[in-house]
This record gives C-alpha cells, sequence and structure tokens, in this order.
C-alpha cells in the first residue's frame, strides 16, 4: 500500500452543476470556490503533501468575456479571503503557468500571497492561465539555452520542478481527457475519472480517490 503524496485535479462540471439547478454558470463556479475551500482545508489529515488544481487554461479565454471575469474575479476574492487561513494552518500556496501574464492587480496580489505563504509545509499549487504543451516548450527553450536537452533538464525547468512526483491525477464530471493538463508529469501518475460534477466534490470523494490509488500497483515500466 502507497499513500499518495501529490494529488492533481480537473475540477470539471461546474456548469453542469448550475444548468441541473437552473443557476447561472457563474453560481456553479461559485460553489466549485467552495468545494476547493473544504479541500484544502483536508489535505493535511490526508496525507497530502501537494495538491495542484486546475483552475483556468491557457484555452479557457476562449469562453465568453463574462466568464473569463467571473472566473477572475472568483480568484480576487478566493486570495483576499483564504490567504489568512493558508498563512495559519502553514499552506504554501505556489501558481503554474502563464500567470504573469494575467490582470496586474492579479499577478499582484498573487506575488504578495507567494511570499506571504513559503514556509509552508504543504503545497496548493493552482494552474492560472496553464498549458501543458506551452510549459514543455518553455523548459524545452531554457534547457536548450543551457546546451543540454533531455528529460532531466526539461522537467527541471518545468513549473513543477520543485513539488513531488505527481502521483494522482482525478477528473471529475465524467469527462475523460487530459486537456493539457500535466501532461508530462503524468507520464506515471496513476488516473481517476469520476462522475462526480466539481461543485459536488467533497474531501469525502477524496479519501475514496486515495483509498483505490493505495490498492493500485505501481510497476513503472518493471514487472
Ligand atoms: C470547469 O467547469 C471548471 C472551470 C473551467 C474552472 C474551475 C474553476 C473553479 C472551480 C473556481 C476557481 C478556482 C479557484 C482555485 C479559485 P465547466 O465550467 O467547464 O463545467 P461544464 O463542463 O459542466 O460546463
Amino acid at each position: 500500500m502507497s499513500s499518495a503524496r501529490h494529488v492533481a485535479i480537473i475540477m470539471d462540471g461546474n456548469g453542469r452543476w448550475a444548468r441541473q439547478r437552473a443557476l447561472p454558470r457563474a453560481v456553479g463556479h461559485q460553489r466549485g470556490v467552495e468545494a476547493v475551500r473544504n479541500l484544502v482545508r483536508n489535505i493535511e489529515p490526508m496525507g497530502i503533501d501537494c495538491l495542484t488544481l486546475y483552475a483556468f487554461s491557457s484555452e479557457n479565454w476562449k469562453r465568453p468575456d463574462d466568464e473569463v471575469d467571473d472566473l477572475m474575479n472568483l480568484m480576487r476574492k478566493f486570495i483576499r479571503s483564504d490567504l489568512p487561513e493558508f498563512i495559519a494552518n502553514g499552506v504554501r500556496l505556489k501558481i503554474i503557468g502563464d500567470w504573469q501574464s494575467l490582470a496586474s492587480d492579479i499577478v499582484q496580489m498573487l506575488e504578495d500571497a507567494l511570499a506571504q505563504t513559503a514556509g509552508g509545509n504543504r503545497t496548493l499549487a493552482v494552474a492560472l492561465n496553464y498549458g501543458s504543451q506551452q510549459e514543455i516548450a518553455r523548459a524545452a527553450a531554457k534547457a536548450a539555452a543551457i546546451g543540454e536537452v533531455n528529460e532531466k533538464t526539461i522537467a527541471a525547468h518545468l513549473d513543477t520542478n520543485d513539488l513531488p512526483p505527481l502521483d494522482l491525477l482525478i477528473r471529475t464530471s465524467g469527462e475523460v481527457r487530459l486537456s493539457n493538463f500535466l501532461l508530462w508529469q503524468a507520464a506515471y501518475a496513476e488516473m481517476l475519472f469520476v462522475e462526480t460534477l466539481w461543485p459536488d466534490f467533497t474531501p469525502a470523494h477524496l479519501q475514496a480517490a486515495l483509498d483505490q490509488f493505495a490498492q493500485r500497483e505501481r510497476r513503472y515500466g518493471g514487472r
């Protein structure tokens, strides 16, 4: 039996959750943030060192402007309201993706949150304006600049270079694809696709996923 140190989640299904209740999509995203908050409060007792969440992909800019605005505003609110709790609970915030090109007030807010949580002993990594192919291309370019391109030098330049190896990747809402998320890092990760819509995903669902992970035999290509 092994335990998962690094768990990543593609949080999918906010829109369907809202549609099923005849509510605006924005309410689905709000409830999605509540699900995030609830999980982050429980990662320590579950023995998770790092939780990586796909909050906004580089392809999400294609959504209508008002939905993009809603998601950015939720991010602002989330950082503002939850930062004191992260600091108090030893949660280190990390951002992956091309987040420096987001609105300048968000960049400022994130830089401040990163600095204030740097001493935390477990990590919440949030993927913002993230695309895995873009991340790999950036890392390969940096590896080329130092004159040595191989799997070690590329991995050393990925946004995730200071995170533990990815153990478990979960996607909610019944969709079975990776959508440009952690393609390199998922090389040996276990994957779990669950039907639950993201706003309904609770710490009990995460615990059930960890229990399934513990039953799997990982061979890393050996036998
Ligand atoms: C997918 O649901 C979800 C997203 C595109 C965004 C995920 C964002 C959050 C949960 C909130 C922001 C996160 C943080 C950390 C503050 P969808 O809209 O694609 O759902 P659908 O497929 O049912 O339409």
